[in-house]
Parts: C-alpha cells; structure tokens; sequence
C-alpha cells in the first residue's frame, strides 16, 4: 500500500482538487467584484509538464484515486482536453472530474470525454434569464443550458448541478430548477454559501441554511433521505417523489456550514500557482511550484505533500467567533 496523504486525526485524502485557473467569464455576486480581481499571472501558473507531474506524484506515490479540475472556470484552460488525457494515461488510472460553470461546454463536451473525463458538475442557480444575468452579471444562461445537454449527451451521466440560493434573488426558486433537473435527469444539490467570497459579504443570518433548503422543497416533493452512507462526500441525498408517491429522482444538500462533514474529509487541494492547501479554509499553504522549478526529485515532492497534510486542521470553525476567512477567495482556491 502506498503511505498516502494522512493527517493527525487519521483522515488520508484520496481527492486532490485541483484548480486550473483563477479566472472566470461569470462575476457570481456571492464570489467576486463586477469588475473582476487582480488574476495570477501566467508565470505564476503551473503549465500542463509541471500540474501532470504533480499529479502523477499524487496518485503513483501519495494514493490519490480521484482528480478533479475546477477554477476559477477551468473550460478556460487552454489544453484542458490534454490534462485530462495526460491523467488518464498513468497507471492506476484515476476517476477523472471538472467542476464548471458549463459556458463552452456545449462545444467541448464530446472531446472531454474523448480525452477521459468521467464526470462532470455544473453550477446553475436559476432557470430565469432575468435572475441568471442580476446574479452572475452575464446573459449566459442559454451556453450553460446547452452545455449541461451536451454532458449529458455525451455520457457524463449522472450530471450533477451545483446550485446557491442567495436570499430575496433567487432562494424562492428552488422547487422550480428541482423540477428541472429532474426533468433533464440532472442530480441537482443545493450548497450552503461559504465565507469565501473575495468581497467578505457572507453573512451567517443571511446564509440560506440546508433546513430552509429542505422546508422549501417540501412544499412541492416528498423526500427521502438515503440510509447509505455518504464516505466523506459533501451531499447528503433524499429521493424525491410527488404526491402520487411516484419516485421522481434524487436531490443533495451540501451542509458545509450548519452540517459541517471535516471529520471525513477526504481532500487535498493544489491551488493554479503550485500551492497545497489541506482545507478550503487553511490559513497556510505549502509551496510545490518552487520545490518542482528548483529540480527536486518526485520523492521529496512528495515528502513535502504528506508533511502538510499531516498539518491539516480538524475542521472549519466557521461558527467560531475567532474565524478568519482565509486570504484567497474560492476563485483562487477552487471550488
Ligand atoms: P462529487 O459529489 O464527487 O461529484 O463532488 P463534490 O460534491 O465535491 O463536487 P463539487 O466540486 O461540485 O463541489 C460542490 C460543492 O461542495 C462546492 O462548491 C463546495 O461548496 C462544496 N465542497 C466541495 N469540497 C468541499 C470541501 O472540501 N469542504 C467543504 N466544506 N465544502 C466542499
Ligand atoms: N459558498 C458555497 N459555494 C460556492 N460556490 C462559489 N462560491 C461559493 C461559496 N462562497 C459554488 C459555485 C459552484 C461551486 C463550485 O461552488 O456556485 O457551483
Ligand atoms: Fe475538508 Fe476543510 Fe472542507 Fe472541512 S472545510 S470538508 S476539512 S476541506
């Protein structure tokens, strides 16, 4: 068995998260500022030698079973069909996956899986063009409708959906993009809103909670909770039916705030810029790119993974008078 990436309360991560860029073509108002942040520049960013050699290192030394791509919008990767191809050729193949906002998806979706993907998430927060553009302050909804088709089309199947309800914009929608996605056959989840917005707007009181989620959905679907397991994945799942008792499809809550799951956590996550972070809300990061630029040795890249993951906190205290939101915003970390 390979020493992987345990920490002291016993968790190892199997899913490395990695963030291909820190830039987006949405300006979501619950993650960054109209006019965009201050982005990385390009030598800053890892290229596809050094992100596939870290990777590799990950799943051939470290027990990594699971990559996934997110952003920023990692469709803006130029080469992202490489990096998928690249991973999916090492040994001991890993399960291969991208967290988007599926503009562009519509074109590349067949490539995608072409190259390896397995599977995909796409983030939609509403069906109303109107509220699409008041939250994301772009008119895309059409490109990620199309994109989400086209993932399913191609055989990404399940296509998960990522949704945040954001309170008197779109939080009085949930049973309606429910009834889409099961439509569509979409598993449509509902995610808390985390403090990780570049702006520092999160605000507890006015956080849209996982038992709100549930209340309103209950209005228009009957749901089971499932009696699996969940092995450190962020969704709790409900089956949902009507009221004829006819079983529609299933439906998730990420409850990271309220329902926080730390003690399972099973992730480790490299930032665009060649930084380990052990948690989404880690104060400290640990620095690959310039062990890698420097011409260490794949072993002592390793070496210095497995030591910051053993650092790794028990969990985010988010409800801790003293929490601190960490410096880079979910853009910069990846989602
Ligand atoms: P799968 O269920 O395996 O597809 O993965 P996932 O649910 O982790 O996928 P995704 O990248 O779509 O993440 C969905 C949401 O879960 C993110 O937007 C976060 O809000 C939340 N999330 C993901 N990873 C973490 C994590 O490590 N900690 C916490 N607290 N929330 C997370
Ligand atoms: N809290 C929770 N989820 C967030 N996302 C972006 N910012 C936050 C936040 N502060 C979501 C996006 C996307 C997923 C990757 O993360 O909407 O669906
Ligand atoms: Fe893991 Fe940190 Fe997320 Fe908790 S907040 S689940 S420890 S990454």
């Amino acid at each position: 068995a390979v020493p992987g990436l345990v920490d002291r309360y016993g968790r190892q991560a199997h899913d490395l998260r990695v963030s291909l860029t820190d830039r987006c073509n949405l300006r979501c108002t619950y993650c960054m500022p109209a006019e965009g942040l201050d982005w990385m520049p390009g030598d800053e960013l890892l290229s596809d030698d050094e992100l596939l050699r870290l990777i590799r290192v990950a799943v051939e030394q470290l027990g990594v079973r699971e990559i996934r791509f997110t952003g920023g919008e990692p469709l803006l990767r130029r080469g992202l069909e490489d990096l998928v191809a690249g991973a999916a050729a090492l040994t001991s193949r890993p399960e291969l996956s991208l967290t988007t906002n599926g503009i562009g998806l519509a074109r590349r979706a067949e490539r995608l899986v072409a190259a390896g993907l397995d599977r995909i998430n796409v983030s939609l927060d509403t069906l109303d063009a109107d509220t699409f553009l008041r939250l994301t302050r772009r008119p895309r909804l059409p490109d990620v409708l199309a994109g989400l088709r086209a993932a399913a089309d191609a055989g990404l199947t399940p296509v998960k959906v990522n949704a945040v309800l954001v309170r008197d914009v779109n939080d009085d929608q949930a049973p309606e993009l429910l009834a889409y996605c099961l439509e569509q056959g979409y598993q449509l989840r509902f995610i808390e809103q985390m403090p990780l917005d570049a702006g520092h707007v999160w605000s507890r009181q006015r956080m849209i909670t996982a038992e709100e989620i549930l209340d309103r959905l209950q209005a228009r679907f009957t749901l089971t909770p499932h009696a699996a397991p969940r092995d450190g994945a962020p969704a709790e799942l409900f089956d949902v039916s009507d009221s004829t008792g006819t079983t529609l499809g299933t439906v998730g809550v990420i409850a990271s705030v309220t329902r926080p799951f730390c003690g399972d956590c099973d992730r480790t996550r490299l930032t665009a810029d060649g930084r380990v972070r052990t948690c989404l809300f880690s104060r400290t990061e640990t620095d690959l790119r310039e062990l890698l630029r420097s011409g260490l040795d794949d072993a002592t890249l390793a070496d210095t993974w497995r030591t910051a993951m053993w650092g790794k906190l028990p969990g985010h205290d988010i409800d801790d008078p003293s929490f601190l939101q960490p410096d880079r915003p979910m853009s910069a970390i990846g989602g």
